[in-house]
């Protein structure tokens, strides 16, 4: 993470001497020290405020000063700090209401945990008990988690570098192919007839068909707008549910509350985390139809967890949503994020790498090549788990030392600023990036 050359502060060799770092070999792991946040800003021990162009891992959505969020949080660790999963408190119960209120469609009732991880794993136990089918499909290009089932569900490089000498793949994962018309030889529609034939051809035994209704980490992929509604129809054709990940697009990142209204789908489970809190707390769910959580009367919902329900998570997620509301953030997803996308689309015009801009609201995304005709890519989908220093590497670390901070992953840069952003940090953090690209246009001839 750390790009300038320079002397550790005693707290980040503390932490390098003393924690493990995530998904990195340890010798990489290199953390700047964060002391304050502002806004959209980060402030850094060397005493730099950086703009946080990504939300972190598209999850900060309400920025860093949602004092509504950590004012219900230290309120309810002074009341109801912690009650174990069978006991009711105030805030999970207004929070599963709101949540079947702004949720799409029928969707009722809620789980709660405390990962996006664990709210896929929780969908995939509900889905198979529903519909008596064992297999999930997926797709190539997602995201779903780091635990067994979730990460075996996903089709990310990380799944792929994990080798079954440390985790064996879980059975009935199978994986279909993504609408991703700039970098796969399928276009949207074959790749939609493709899961269909996979659905026929598994027979009747898949129990749910699990997307990023907008791929996020997997390249900030956006399907043309019936692919989701035609995707639903196919699944319950087949007896499947449709299980939509919105870990990434909930909460208002696409100007819509969730992906699945954008795209006026209604899934039978939807699972998020990131957004719920703003990441002011740990906290996620997953939400099911009336008609499947009615199932559960009579059937064992054999799952659980000590922090599921946590008050003082629940009770940032309350006043998260209320937070949402009262700043109208959801809109101004929708308008700054017309705004940036006019921007990036300037920036993509005026850098020949810049392959293709995506994504809608305020998820956005860069696709960057080496070539504009054949669309070869910098970043090749290993390089994600090498030790490799790519070419958005260089563009991130140009960016950061710049003062804009964005997370790039398998050859994209992950446009994703809190939904508190203004139209003046757009054009900030625009022009950062207008000078970072020239490293990879240069780039384009190696
Ligand atoms: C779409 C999606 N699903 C699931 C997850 C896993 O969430 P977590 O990291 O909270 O376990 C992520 C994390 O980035 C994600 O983007």
């Amino acid at each position: 993470m750390a790009s300038k050359e320079r002397e550790r502060t005693s707290v980040e060799q503390l932490d390098r001497e003393y924690t493990l770092g995530t998904w990195t070999r340890q010798r990489d792991f290199d953390p700047t020290e964060v002391v304050d946040t502002e806004g959209a800003r980060l402030i850094t021990a060397d005493g730099d405020s950086i703009l946080d162009f990504s939300s972190q891992y598209v999850c900060t959505n309400l920025g860093y000063d949602a004092d509504r969020v950590s004012e219900a949080i230290a309120e309810q660790s002074q009341t109801v700090p912690y009650v174990n999963p069978g006991w009711s408190t105030e805030p999970r119960a207004r929070l599963s209401e709101k949540l079947a209120e702004i949720t799409p469609g029928s969707i009722q009732k809620t789980f709660y945990s405390t990962s996006g991880t664990e709210a896929n794993e929780v969908a995939f136990k509900i889905a198979r008990a529903y519909t008596g089918n064992h297999k999930i499909l997926s797709r190539y290009r997602s995201y779903h988690g780091a635990t067994a089932a979730s990460l075996s569900a996903s089709g990310d490089p990380r799944r792929v570098a994990q080798g079954p000498e440390i985790q064996p793949e879980v059975p009935g994962m199978v994986k279909g192919p993504d609408p991703y018309a700039y970098g796969s030889s399928l276009d949207p529609d074959e790749s939609l007839a493709y899961i269909d034939e996979m659905l026929r051809l598994e027979g009747g035994t898949v129990a749910g068909v699990l997307v990023e209704p907008l791929v996020g980490s997997n390249g900030v992929l956006t399907p043309p707008d019936d692919y989701l509604p035609r995707l639903r129809e196919i699944a319950h054709d087949h007896g499947a549910l449709l299980i939509c990940d919105e870990v990434m697009t909930g909460f208002g990142r696409t100007g819509e509350w969730f992906a699945s209204t954008l795209y006026e789908t209604e899934p039978d489970i939807i699972t998020m985390a990131k957004g719920l809190t703003g990441s002011y707390q740990p906290l996620a769910a997953t939400s099911v139809t009336a008609e499947v959580a009615e199932y559960f009367e009579d059937t064992l919902l054999n799952h659980g967890h000590t922090f599921a329900g946590h008050p003082t998570a629940c009770a940032a997620g309350v006043a998260a949503i209320e937070t949402y509301e009262a700043e109208n953030l959801i809109e101004n997803a929708r308008e700054v994020g017309e705004y940036l996308r006019a921007e990036l689309e300037a920036l993509a015009d005026r850098h020949p790498s810049v392959g293709e801009r995506r994504g809608v609201g305020l998820h956005q995304g860069l696709e960057l090549t080496r070539d504009e005709e054949t669309r070869v890519p910098f970043e090749k989908r290993a390089d994600k788990v090498s030790s490799r220093t790519t070419v958005l590497d260089e563009v991130g670390a140009h960016a950061k030392d710049n003062g804009v901070y964005v997370y790039t992953s398998v050859n994209t840069i992950v446009v994703t600023p809190p939904l508190t952003i203004s139209t003046a940090e757009v054009d900030e953090a625009v022009s950062v990036l207008d000078d970072a690209l020239e490293i990879s246009d240069a780039a384009m001839d190696d």
